[in-house]
């Protein structure tokens, strides 16, 4: 595919591609602005490409020396991306976001049925953080808009429609959407097809 990038947007680049290479070597081109709070929490892999105005945030909820935002090798994140680990956020080799997404593994306090949850009087930025692993596999494509909750693992090779609100596991080689995003269609290996569900 070729990109006819205009003046403005080749000068951004060079100077995008300067930041890059002095803070962060394997990436391929992190554009600016980008917001990064808690870096040495982070893994990223060959490759790694940003949009403008993305943000990624690494907290201390869970305490401990450790990588908490790991993101694999050729991955490509859009504009206004926003990715937020307190615990554990895993992404896979080769997924591709649009912009504007969401993905988080945190919460403002305790809401689930059978667990001591939060009261609405208690101001929502004063409650307990609560956190829950996300997990998203490799060749996954996320769509423009999306949201990924807390506790959700994604599949290798899944597709997720735009505007979609994923609140519930994805099986692999599957294609969800909506919201709350539900299954539209499943790879057949035999077939070789999306096959509508
Ligand atoms: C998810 C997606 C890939 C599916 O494409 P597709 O397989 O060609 O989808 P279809 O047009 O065959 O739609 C199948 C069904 O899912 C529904 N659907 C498709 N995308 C949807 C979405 N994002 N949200 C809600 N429903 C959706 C369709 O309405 C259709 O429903 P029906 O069976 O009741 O008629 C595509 O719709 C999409 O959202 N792409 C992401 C675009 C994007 O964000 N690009 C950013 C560039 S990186």
């Amino acid at each position: 595919m070729k990109n006819s990038y205009s003046i403005s947007e080749i000068i951004k680049n060079i100077i995008a591609l300067v930041f890059t290479k002095i803070f962060f070597k394997k990436a391929r081109l992190i554009r600016l602005p980008i917001y990064i709070r808690g870096k040495t929490h982070l893994s990223y892999g060959n490759g790694f490409t940003t949009g403008y105005n993305c943000r990624l945030e690494m907290f201390d909820i869970t305490q401990g020396n450790y990588k908490k935002l790991i993101i694999g090798n050729n991955c490509k994140i859009g504009d206004y991306v926003h990715i937020a680990a307190g615990e554990k956020v895993i992404i896979g080799n080769n997924c591709l976001m649009a912009s504007k997404i969401y993905i988080s593994d945190i919460s403002h306090g305790c809401y689930k049925e059978g667990l001591e949850n939060d009261s609405p009087d208690i101001p929502p930025d004063r409650r307990l953080l609560a956190t829950d692993p996300v997990i998203i596999g490799n060749n996954v494509w996320i769509g423009e808009n999306v949201s990924i909750l807390s506790g959700i693992t994604i599949g290798d090779g899944c597709i997720v429609g735009a505007n979609s609100v994923v609140t519930k596991n994805v099986p692999k080689h599957t294609i969800v959407a909506g919201v709350p995003a539900k299954v539209i269609k499943v790879w057949n290996k035999e077939s070789e097809l999306w096959i509508k569900s």
